[in-house]
């Protein structure tokens, strides 16, 4: 049977093992998918035995994207531009393949919910890793112009900057943001600390949809902010992981899971409340 895992560290609250058993399902391949406890000095050491015991692929989340970027024997171009790598596939020649399907799940996540991208003005909020590997995705919808705006100023300058020969994109901080926005995205951790990133309220109008890429049992301090603006299209990240996953599951397997009715699942799985 085809082995895949996904490694990290933590790992025991990964989704991932039960997103993809559910895609496996629905697709009718037969695969294995587990967790693995990855020690933080030996990330190498784990993968080389995954890949000894038989593994084709993996997903690699916190703390070790960055060392898979840097131990891939070949990248995607998508990966390259995030800097990351979420996904590993070991190559018929015995070589790794890099590959970061955080973005690409990112744009399906919206194009699920009916957020249209091309022609508009978004506002991405964070400037990290998770930021890094939105913007190539969000760019290659024909965005009007992608404004990214985060507390340190200068890492949202530096990614503006190295984003800028693929479309209108620039960086500030939060209270350099002017104007109003089509489309506001929360890529900060800020939600994990239940803090606000402190915009001004005039980037949000009604009709202005948002999208945190957190999520949990309880609203996300940006969405209850959006709400109180009286926002009417609030999401939560769930779709993202679920639709990330699913892009993994493509490149390893060639075929497309669908995302609806695993979302729905894990949704009900985590006991969380649909957006
Ligand atoms: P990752 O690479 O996983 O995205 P990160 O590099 O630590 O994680 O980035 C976290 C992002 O959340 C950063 O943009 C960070 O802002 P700074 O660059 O100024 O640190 C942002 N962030 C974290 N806590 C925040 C808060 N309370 N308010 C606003 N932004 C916050």
């Amino acid at each position: 049977m085809d082995r895949y895992a996904v490694i990290g560290h933590p790992i025991a609250h990964s989704q991932s093992p039960f997103i993809h058993h559910l895609f496996a399902e629905q697709t009718q391949q037969t695969l294995s998918y587990e967790r693995i406890l990855s020690p933080l000095d030996d990330f190498k050491g784990s993968l080389a035995c995954l890949w000894r015991e038989g593994g084709k692929g993996c997903n690699v989340t916190v703390p070790f994207k960055t060392e898979a970027f840097e131990l891939a024997d070949e990248l995607t171009e998508r990966a390259r531009l995030a800097g990351a790598v979420n996904t590993l596939q070991l190559l018929p020649d015995g070589r790794v393949l890099g590959d970061n399907t955080d973005g690409a799940g990112l744009v399906r996540d919206l194009k699920r919910l009916g957020i249209e991208l091309g022609g508009k003005r978004i506002l991405l909020l964070g400037a990290g890793g998770a930021a890094r590997g939105a913007l190539g995705p969000l760019l290659a919808e024909q965005t009007a112009e992608i404004v990214v705006a985060n507390r340190t100023s200068s890492k949202a300058v530096q990614l503006g900057e190295q984003f800028a020969h693929l479309g209108q994109v620039r960086g500030c901080g939060f209270n350099e943001i002017t104007g109003s926005f089509d489309t506001i995205i929360n890529s900060t951790s800020a939600s994990l600390q239940g803090k606000m990133p402190a915009i001004p309220a005039m980037a949000c109008r009604s009709d202005t949809q948002v999208y945190d890429m957190m999520y949990g049992k309880e609203e996300t301090v940006f969405l209850a902010w959006a709400r109180n603006l009286g926002v009417q299209s609030r999401f939560d990240g769930l779709g993202m992981l679920v639709s990330q996953a699913a892009e993994s599951f493509y490149l390893w397997r060639g075929v497309l899971p669908r995302v609806t009715p695993v979302l729905s699942a894990l949704r009900a799985k985590m006991e969380l409340p649909s957006t």
